[in-house]
């Protein structure tokens, strides 16, 4: 019975086959020119088919049953095999996007693979060969196959799972440690993915089911961004927030292509090294296929932006080396930071009126201490040993009493604080917190004993003032005590008191 079936393929119903399959491979050629890589497979089955028939009409020739029957065999499977390609395609790239529906790729690779295995087997019970009893009975084949489809069978699932669990998807930016690129198609075996340069690399699908690859993806009704850092190197004498500022300005204002507006570019200072400080400049890029040309405009911008608030890059110490110093040069130095200490001794209203060489005497002993937005600059109740002059910025004199803290004044360019703990030997009495950054100088003890020794007119002078900022401490203390509100058992202690003539 299979006999008279397999006898009935081999003839002329084979030709039709190879006939269909030829007619529809090139219609789907020329309403899809861009199956032509795909339907290779598919020509060299009808070819291997034609000459597999060509095979049988030779050995029958020759007079060779048996070779004719092996040669029409190969020429059925060849030509069912064929037909199962263009069946696939057609379904995949003709029906399925006719309603609207798009497969990935590997779902169509797996059905070639499914329906060719199916056809395999009817083929050999076709044949008379019971295929289950094949690999029931044979353990050394059942053992030989599972070894060598151990790797294929691990991609073959990777690539399903990765689809399935939706880990990775075509069109996606993925980050494969340096390498990074485009997910151009995901097949049965392999990914492939497609990097700026143009380079496909395929990496197995098991592999990636192993190992750790970030997926650039956006945020739920976000466009997406990817974080990009620049670094730059900048001189260690500029200070730290005006770098930033000049460097987040530099991007925001220049409104660069791909460059997102939200979330803004930030900068951060990362690092810091022998002659230079390192910032990390991050921005968003809306289009990963920009990055490099993107960066380059970045930095263009961010560069611009310091110059323009006239910061230098900073230059490595061991090249710095290389100029020499002489005396000259160092003494010149050290004239300017004096010059710099006099100017704010003389801005100081306390020492405005001394005479030069003690304005000197004090300048020799200022120590530059600049603060940033935030920091503090004494501590309330800690040990006092300077008194600061502030040369620029905003700090805040806060009080803490109880639960609450009170704000006394605020101090800005020319003022001075921390004479009383310094004066008195009493820990601090406020806190003292920078609002802006706040460029200081601070004077040590010996030196302020110095001129306090040549001039003991000056602690009188800064005896009233302390005397005056300490009563104006108390006051606020007092006033925003009183200003609180009074608990229960408060208010009945005070009439209690009041009722009875006790005094508080
Ligand atoms: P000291 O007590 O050493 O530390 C905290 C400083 O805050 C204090 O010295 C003063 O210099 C300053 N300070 C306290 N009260 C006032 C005030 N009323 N006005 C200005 N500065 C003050």
């Amino acid at each position: 019975m299979t006999e008279t079936l397999l006898g009935m393929l081999v003839g002329h119903r084979l030709a039709m086959m190879a006939l269909l399959a030829a007619t529809l491979g090139v219609l789907l050629r020329v309403l899809k020119p861009a199956l032509r890589r795909e339907l290779r497979p598919t020509w060299v089955l009808l070819l291997l088919t034609l000459v597999a028939q060509g095979g049988v009409a030779a050995a029958q020739w020759q007079g060779s049953a048996s070779l004719a029957a092996i040669m029409g065999g190969a020429a059925i499977v060849m030509a069912v095999l064929a037909l199962i390609q263009l069946a696939v395609l057609i379904v995949y790239h003709v029906l399925l996007p006719i309603l609207g529906l798009t497969a990935p790729r590997i779902a169509q690779d797996l059905t070639v693979t499914g329906l060719s295995i199916a056809w395999g087997l009817v083929w050999l019970s076709l044949s008379g060969v019971d295929p289950t009893q094949l690999f029931t009975t044979s353990a050394i084949i059942t053992a030989v196959l599972a070894f060598a489809m151990q790797d294929t069978l691990g991609n073959v699932l990777g690539g399903v799972a990765l689809q399935l669990d939706n880990s990775l998807k075509v069109g996606e930016w993925v980050r494969i440690d340096e390498l990074s690129g485009r997910v151009v198609d995901v097949r049965w075996r392999y990914t492939a993915i497609e990097t700026r340069n143009r380079e496909t690399i395929v990496v197995p699908n098991s592999w990636l089911m192993k190992n750790r690859f970030g997926v650039l993806r956006r945020r739920l009704d976000e466009p997406l961004v990817w974080r990009r850092t620049l670094a730059f190197n900048v001189e260690t004498s500029a200070a730290p927030t005006a770098v930033i500022r000049a460097l987040q300005q530099g991007v925001t204002d220049a409104q660069i292509e791909h460059v997102a507006s939200e979330p803004p570019p930030s900068a951060i200072l990362v690092d810091t090294g022998a002659g230079y400080f390192r910032y990390a400049l991050r921005y968003w890029l809306m289009d990963p296929q920009f990055d490099d040309p993107t960066d380059s405009l970045v930095r263009i911008h961010a560069l611009a932006a310091l110059t323009r608030a006239s910061i230098s890059l900073g230059v490595p110490q061991e090249e710095r080396l290389m100029v020499k110093e002489n005396d000259n040069w160092r003494q010149a130095n050290e004239r300017r930071e004096l010059e710099r200490r006099l100017q704010a001794v003389q801005r100081t209203s306390l020492f405005a009126k001394l005479p030069p060489e003690e304005q000197m005497t004090l300048a020799e002993h200022l120590v530059h201490a600049p603060f940033v937005r935030g920091d503090t600059l004494t501590r309330q109740g800690a040990v006092a040993h300077w008194l600061y002059l502030i040369v620029q910025g905003e700090a805040e004199v806060l009080v803490d009493h109880g639960a609450t803290k009170t704000r006394i004044t605020t101090l800005r360019d020319g003022d001075f604080f921390g004479e009383m703990g310094m004066l008195t030997g009493e820990p601090r009495s406020a806190t003292v917190v920078a609002c802006t950054d706040v460029d200081c100088y601070r004077l040590d003890k010996v030196g302020f004993a110095k001129v306090l020794l040549a001039r003991p007119s000056m602690a009188e002078e800064i005896s009233a003032v302390l005397t005056q900022r300490r009563q104006e401490l108390d006051s606020r203390v007092k006033q925003a005590t009183q200003a609180l509100p009074r608990s229960p058992s408060e208010d009945l202690l005070a009439r209690i008191k009041s009722f009875f003539g006790v005094g508080s």
